[in-house]
């Protein structure tokens, strides 16, 4: 794991798109750092939430878990979500939970970066509201190289710390080549698909992906 990352205790995990592993990566990065959990706005309460997921994958106590700013009944984008259950999202009211900001804090966010929340706001607004260090979590197959540019490059517009990318999929060595050079960042861990959430060892898989580099 870079330098860097390891003193940035709290981390906003966002990615290229919606279902590309953002909560996969929260739940090793919350195992493997010790950290708190909390994902904002969660769109879609049919289906176990993201929150509920991480707790069941890690094991962690509730008291890692803070509650979501918004609990939003449909899973989709937040503005339109929103819309459905006849809320408006302020982000005035989406504060970090005050007791998880004195250890390490895994923030998760919805969808990609530019899913709206409201009339005005985007997600790249609520990140930038938090001014908390990026990771940005991309698949590793084909179309990863737009998506992943055109996102670093409207984090960057935007004055957000990025701290470098994510992949998640089958290796590709041609496509973290690509992103590296073109997108002027570091691919900080390669994560491979896990055969079964509930089984595997996340810390153990915290320290394959992302100390790699670290001395033993
Ligand atoms: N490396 C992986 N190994 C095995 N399954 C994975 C992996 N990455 C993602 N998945 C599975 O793919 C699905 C989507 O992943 P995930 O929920 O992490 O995406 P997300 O970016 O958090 O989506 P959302 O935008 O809904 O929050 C989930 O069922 C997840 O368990
Ligand atoms: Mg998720």
């Amino acid at each position: 794991m870079v330098e860097h990352m390891a003193k940035a205790k709290h981390l906003f995990i966002t990615g290229t798109d919606t279902g590309v592993g953002k909560t996969v990566v929260s739940a090793i990065l919350t195992a493997g750092m010790g950290a708190s959990y909390w994902k904002p706005i969660q769109c879609g309460l049919e289906e176990q939430t993201d929150t509920e997921f991480v707790r069941e994958v890690t094991g962690l106590s509730d008291q890692y878990f803070h509650p979501e700013a918004y609990r939003l009944a449909q899973p989709l984008s937040p503005h339109a979500a929103a819309e459905i259950d006849n809320v408006k999202i302020d982000l005035g009211r989406i504060c970090p939970p005050e007791k998880c900001l004195r250890g390490a804090l895994i923030v998760e966010g919805a969808g990609g970066i530019m899913v709206p929340l409201n009339q005005e706001d985007f997600m790249i607004d609520l990140m930038k509201k938090l001014n908390m260090p990026v990771l940005l979590v991309a698949r590793s197959t084909l179309g990863t190289i737009n998506h992943t540019l055109l996102s670093l490059q409207a984090l960057r517009g935007r004055g957000l710390e990025v701290l470098g990318v994510v992949m998640n999929g089958p290796r590709n060595r041609g496509n973290k080549k690509a992103l590296e050079k073109y997108g002027k960042t570091k691919v900080l861990a390669e994560i491979e698909p896990i055969a079964d959430m509930t089984s595997v060892d996340l810390t153990g898989k915290f320290k394959e992906c992302f100390c790699k580099d670290m001395p033993k």
